[in-house]
């Protein structure tokens, strides 16, 4: 009798990030938000306060919609939360609107019970002369609170997590960072025109998003499926930040069937 053999799983051959493929965004952000409630339910039970890295850009915003409704509907609260984003536009004052201070408390700090002080976000409207202590600063008061549970990330097209650019190095920490062209034009829909998209931000590293104890990356629509398989895929490169996440233990992306088109499985 011949030895019988377990089946090949070649879906996982090719992938070295485990990826969920949801039918679409709204069902993807659902997951997400019952993982976060979870994880700040536990922690509560625990008594300790729950630490969230979070992302703007239009990706999360339907997991901001889910997380309010959950505030609103099954008394999720977010009194124990501490947040910390991951970058802001420089400068930009913080009630501009394309600022992620404002972003942040229009799509959901106004709209949930999280206490003001627990509210962490790259300040834009600094002056030059104080950015590096202001990273410091910031690197500092992650570690304070105990370092960051779980941290929510989106994509750039060209691969950015945060607004580490390609190139990014994987021991990079807060700090100022030059804009890409591509990251500039991909955002200029938010602006009067291009000319008005800052050419620089603050931007949490790629050290400071791989010491979280838990990533998810979100992924939706085709505009992202070529680089998502390059992040997931090919080999670890700083030429495509989301790949370095292949250097932590706990991450989960997070993806629609369009964005995950590309995929060889
Ligand atoms: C922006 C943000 C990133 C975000 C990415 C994708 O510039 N700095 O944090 O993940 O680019 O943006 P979007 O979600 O709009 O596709």
């Amino acid at each position: 009798m011949p030895k019988k053999t377990a089946p090949i799983d070649l879906s996982d051959s090719f992938e070295k990030i485990p990826v969920h493929i949801f039918s679409d965004q709204k069902d993807g952000s659902v997951f997400v938000a019952k993982q976060i409630a979870a994880l700040i339910r536990l922690k509560q039970q625990q008594k300790q306060t729950c630490v969230l890295g979070l992302a703007t850009g239009s990706t999360p915003k339907s997991l901001y919609a889910e997380l309010v409704r959950m505030h609103r509907e099954e008394k999720l609260s977010f009194r124990h939360v501490i947040t910390f984003n991951l970058d802001e536009y420089y400068p930009i004052d913080n009630d501009a609107l394309q600022s992620y201070n404002r972003f942040m408390k229009t799509h959901f700090f106004d709209q949930v019970d999280i206490l003001p002080k627990n509210i962490h976000i790259p300040n834009g409207e600094i002056n030059k002369e104080s950015i590096k202590d202001h990273c410091r600063q910031y690197e500092r008061k992650i570690k304070e609170a105990g370092g960051i549970d779980l941290q929510v990330l989106g994509i750039g097209n060209n691969g950015h997590i945060g607004f580490n650019e390609p190139g990014s190095g994987i021991y990079s920490k807060t700090r100022l960072i030059t804009l890409d062209n591509s990251t500039r034009i991909a955002n200029a829909y938010e602006f009067a025109n291009i000319s008005e998209v800052p050419r620089l931000a603050i931007t949490m590293g790629i050290s400071t998003i791989l010491q979280s104890r838990k990533i998810i990356l979100m992924a939706w629509g085709s505009a992202k499926a070529a680089v998502l398989k390059k992040a997931v895929e090919d080999d670890d490169t700083e030429q495509v930040p989301a790949s370095l996440l292949q250097n932590h233990d706990d991450v989960t992306f997070v993806v629609d069937e369009a964005a995950a088109a590309e995929l060889t499985r």
